[in-house]
């Protein structure tokens, strides 16, 4: 598979630790580029809707190009740190840009992996998790996982094998 990984965390912590432990079992029999929206020039959508009857988006800076690898992929794995309850607004910036070629994310595989300084019980999973579902009914995906994981510091996940091994495990059977 063509995966497409958009890492939605700005600094290199928990989230990046969460994608290189999947693409370490998915590397062998997946093609995989990881998206950083934090080192691209996307500006964010202003529902202006140009981009339903021209092709793409009106904004000359890397939204389309970074919208283009996404469709052109099989599968799309969001990755946020929780921020406010919710999922960053580096990885927002690009699922609102999305709407420019909608219905050509349509029939994609989908993860998400979402990592939080709050115990994996919090209703902050659960309210990522729904959203996600929602995005996932509307465009028909389907949803292979949905992951959460509580680590804080910036090396925390890093020390926790079990979840390492989780991930790996998650890449492995892609
Ligand atoms: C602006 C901001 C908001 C945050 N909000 C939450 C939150 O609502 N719930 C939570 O559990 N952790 C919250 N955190 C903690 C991060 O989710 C946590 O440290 C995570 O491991 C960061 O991932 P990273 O290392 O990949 O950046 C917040 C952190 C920041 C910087």
């Amino acid at each position: 598979m063509k995966i497409i990984i958009i890492n939605g965390s700005a600094r290199k912590g928990n989230t990046l630790t969460a994608i290189n432990a999947l693409i370490k079992g998915a590397s062998e029999k997946n093609e995989i580029e990881v998206i950083e929206p934090d080192k691209l020039q996307i500006a964010p959508c202003k529902g202006c809707g140009a981009c339903q009857c021209h092709k793409g988006c009106v904004d000359n800076d890397d939204t389309n190009p970074t919208i283009d690898k996404i469709a052109a992929a099989d599968m799309i794995l969001f990755t946020t740190p929780v921020y406010w309850w919710g999922m960053s607004a580096q990885l927002k910036l690009v699922i609102d840009k999305c709407y420019c070629r909608g219905l050509q994310l349509k029939n994609k595989k989908v993860g998400v992996i979402a990592v939080g300084g709050s115990p994996v019980d919090s209703i902050q999973y659960e309210l990522i998790n729904k959203q996600f579902d929602c995005m996932a009914d509307y465009l028909s995906w389907d949803m292979l996982f949905q992951k959460s994981y509580y680590a804080s510091e910036k090396t925390d996940l890093a020390k926790d094998e079990n979840s390492l091994k989780e991930l790996e495990d998650i890449g492995k059977n892609l």
